[in-house]
């Protein structure tokens, strides 16, 4: 290594970009053409964590099967959605000084309550999931 000239250096740092780049191309890639097996929404309950670390107010997005949960605890209890966006499918975020979910991508506005549209083009609420504590531990999903 102390022998690596600039020129040796260089080529290494190419061939390791290249081969980053092609990883950041062809993984979405191959995802797409072969995904995983995990399930698309899981038959068991789902372990988010200590319901004392989501203070009122605080979210948490989760996987949740093969898409993103988030769980909110909100002023009027604990409430999970999936954090897919009913518009385009991005995923959805918590604004805590809006107090509403957020769809970033065109400005998608949900009820953190409820997950029905305050504005925004999302045609449709966003898709509840059955929220439980069991001795003091969050579980998302499960149950209907
Ligand atoms: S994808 Fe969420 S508002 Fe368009």
């Amino acid at each position: 290594m102390a022998n690596l000239s600039r020129r040796d250096f260089l080529k290494v740092g190419k061939s390791f970009l290249a081969v980053t780049g092609l990883a950041v191309v062809l993984g979405p890639i191959i995802a797409f053409f072969y995904p995983s097996n995990l399930e698309e929404t899981p038959s068991d309950p789902v372990l988010i964590g200590p319901e004392s670390e989501l203070g009122e107010g605080e979210s948490k997005t989760v996987r949740f099967g093969r898409y993103p949960a988030i769980v909110i605890n909100t002023s009027e209890g604990l409430r999970a959605y999936s954090a897919v966006c009913t518009h385009f499918a991005c995923i959805v975020k918590w604004d805590l000084q809006r107090n509403e979910i957020v769809c970033p991508c065109h400005d998608g506005f949900f009820s953190p309550h409820t997950g029905e549209v305050i504005s925004g083009p999302p045609p449709r609420p966003l898709d509840p999931i059955h929220v439980e504590i069991v001795d003091g531990e969050i579980y998302i999903g499960g149950a209907a």
